[in-house]
């Protein structure tokens, strides 16, 4: 038994912000913002606007291109670093918001890599027997721990959600999956607040070295790329596309300059919603499907890369 991609969707807020607006605000520029990392605007949620909200709709759409009914889902996984609230999770609202109940449900919090994660443990339910149609759903509302003058970060996030189907099949699908993680680069990033006590103790937004995270993402997404490719028995000139998590144009560029892989094949979205961590991902993938340029029988590697330090790849057949 495998599992196969069925359907895709997404959803980005109403609401544009382009880096000039940002320029009126904080000390940066439309130039700087582009040249070092490819975005030219984002979308913000509205107040009280929250994850599911953004899921919804994703997953609505996700359905309707699979041919399914809320009532064919079996599992609900949720990758998200902006959860709506505490707890319940964010699947078990989203479960609610989709008039469902009684499949399981649940978030997982593995921040950029959280819809390579969720995707893996998608495909590991149904190759054990355990799901037929999963609901994996990237969605992300970073503008709420973003602090909005502070230039080296608010400039680079944005939010949206993305969402798949992923239903058992006779034919693969997911040919190779591999997850990492090493806890020990917390400082690299990180949003060190937590809710104590009813106060918030310690910074509620985004702190991040950039130039280490640049150079730990290339690193990694190379080897993960080799890792799972090496795995299913496939070589970089197999692949017809690579859809890394979208955080910065140059982050993608010098991976796939660093595997040989022709600039074409890279899928980037990141200019016009920027990074949207566990979102990045489907959202790409959703805008490839929906224009086209993914056929069937083509080869995705899809990668993930962010705080605790995780990393991840997914290396599928449309
Ligand atoms: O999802 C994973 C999370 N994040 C990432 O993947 C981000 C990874 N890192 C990056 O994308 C890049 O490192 C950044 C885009 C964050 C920064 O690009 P960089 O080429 O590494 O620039 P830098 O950090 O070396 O900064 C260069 C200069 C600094 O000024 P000085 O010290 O050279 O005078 C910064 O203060 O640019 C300054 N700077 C800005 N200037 C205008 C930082 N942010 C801004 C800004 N506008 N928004």
């Amino acid at each position: 038994m495998f599992s196969r991609i069925v359907g895709t969707g997404s959803y980005l807020p109403e609401r544009v912000v382009t880096n000039d607006e940002l320029a009126r605000t904080v000390d940066t520029s439309d130039e700087w913002v582009r040249t070092r990392t490819g975005i030219r605007s984002r979308h913000v949620a509205a107040e009280g606007q929250l994850a599911s909200d953004l899921a919804l709709p994703a997953s609505q759409r996700a359905l309707q291109s699979a041919g399914l009914r809320p009532a064919d889902i079996d599992l609900i996984i949720v990758a998200t670093t902006t959860p709506d609230i505490i707890f319940p999770s964010t699947a078990c609202i989203l479960q609610s918001k989709l008039g469902i109940a009684g499949c399981p449900a649940f978030d997982v919090q593995a921040v950029c890599s959280g819809f390579v994660y969720a995707l893996t443990i998608a495909d590991l339910f149904i190759r054990s027997g355990q799901a037929k149609h999963v609901l994996v759903v990237g969605t992300e509302v970073y503008s709420r721990i973003l602090d909005w003058s502070d230039r080296s970060t608010c400039v680079l996030f944005g939010d949206g959600a993305g969402a798949v189907i992923l239903a058992a099949s006779e034919k693969p699908g997911i040919l190779a999956t591999k997850l990492h993680a090493d806890g020990s680069h917390k400082e690299m990033l990180c949003v060190p607040g937590s809710v104590n006590g009813g106060k918030v103790w310690g910074s509620p937004f985004v702190r991040m070295d950039g130039g280490a995270v640049f150079k730990f993402a290339v690193r990694v997404f190379e080897e993960g790329a080799r890792e799972v490719l090496e795995a299913a028995g496939l070589k970089v000139a197999d692949l017809d596309w690579f859809i890394p998590h979208q955080a910065n144009i140059r982050i993608m560029e010098a991976t796939a300059k660093k595997l040989g892989l022709p600039k074409e094949k890279l899928i980037a979205t990141v200019h016009h919603h920027g990074n949207t961590s566990a979102a990045s991902i489907p959202l790409a993938l959703d805008e490839a499907v929906k224009d086209g340029r993914i056929l069937p029988g083509q080869t995705l590697l899809l990668e993930g890369v962010g705080g605790g330090f995780t990393w991840g790849a997914v290396l599928l057949r449309w």
